[in-house]
């Protein structure tokens, strides 16, 4: 099994004069039904924050806009018979044909069948100036609409009743990596998933609080063991919640006598 380099965000090399890296815009197209509840979430959320600063924009299209009946209507019964009503390709495909953006840009149509969503599809996503969303439907869509996509997403393995919440925390994830989004002082560094495995616990003040003590090697200042201590830490939270992550993790010599040790004490 290859090992995937640790995640580094590509705005990360250079920076501007104050000191804030440097990074073009990211648009985020999202094709929808509901273009009201990705509105909402962007207004009010960091995203929207990240929006205020110049460094991300959210635009929402409506298939219904397109729709050239006079109900507008966006769905139809299925071929072959069934319940539900499924989404027509004829307004979707107008939608998606009416965003202005680059031709080769990506385009996500979030559904269950597509490829699991993680951390390093998001980094990887950072390098792209413009991201198109079509929201799925909970109904179902007529096949030909996946023609409009060049991915398919999936959340996890469970069934949502639309594409909303799947492109919102596809936004949201992808967002707060780009400089200047998450604001000056938060380190992308240490969290989880970056250097592939769960980020360990940490601690503020007060030192001891309703008989729970904070670790003293954290008090020590010692920085190399609270280094190790921190490292031990994630490699335990991993190895106990999501040892899957553990065969692809760049791990040193050290890293794996550790984890030795952990097996054994099963
Ligand atoms: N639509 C419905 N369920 C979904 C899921 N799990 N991920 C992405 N889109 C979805």
């Amino acid at each position: 099994m290859t090992n995937e380099p640790p995640n580094q965000p590509p705005f990360a090399q250079t920076e501007h004069a104050d000191g804030q890296p440097q990074g073009a815009v990211l648009t985020f197209h999202v094709v929808t039904l509901f273009p009201e509840e990705i509105d909402q979430y962007c207004r009010t959320s960091i995203i929207g924050r990240g929006i205020k600063a110049g460094k991300l924009k959210v635009k929402t299209y409506s298939p219904r806009d397109f729709a050239l009946d006079k109900y507008r209507k966006v769905d139809d019964t299925p071929y072959g018979g069934g319940a539900g009503m499924v989404l027509k390709p004829e307004p979707m495909f107008a939608c998606v044909e009416s965003i202005l953006r680059p031709p080769d840009s990506p385009v996500i149509l979030t559904t269950p069948q597509g490829r699991v969503f993680n951390q390093s599809l998001a980094v990887k996503l950072t390098q792209q100036t413009d991201i198109t969303f079509l929201c799925g439907h909970y109904e179902g869509f007529d096949e030909r609409i996946r023609s409009l996509a060049t991915m398919e997403v999936s959340l996890g393995d469970y069934v949502l009743t639309g594409g909303e919440l799947p492109a919102l925390t596809m936004i949201d994830a992808i967002g707060r990596l780009i400089p200047g989004v998450l604001g000056k002082t938060v380190s992308l560094a240490n969290e989880s998933f970056n250097d592939g495995l769960l980020e360990g616990p940490q601690y503020t003040k007060p030192a001891e609080f309703r008989d729970m003590v904070v670790p003293a090697v954290l008090r020590s200042g010692d920085h190399q063991a609270v280094d190790r201590w921190r490292r031990e830490r994630a490699l335990e939270e991993t190895f106990h919640n999501r040892p899957d992550l553990l065969e692809k993790a760049p791990l040193t010599k050290s890293d794996k006598e550790f984890l030795a040790k952990l097996k054994k004490q099963l």
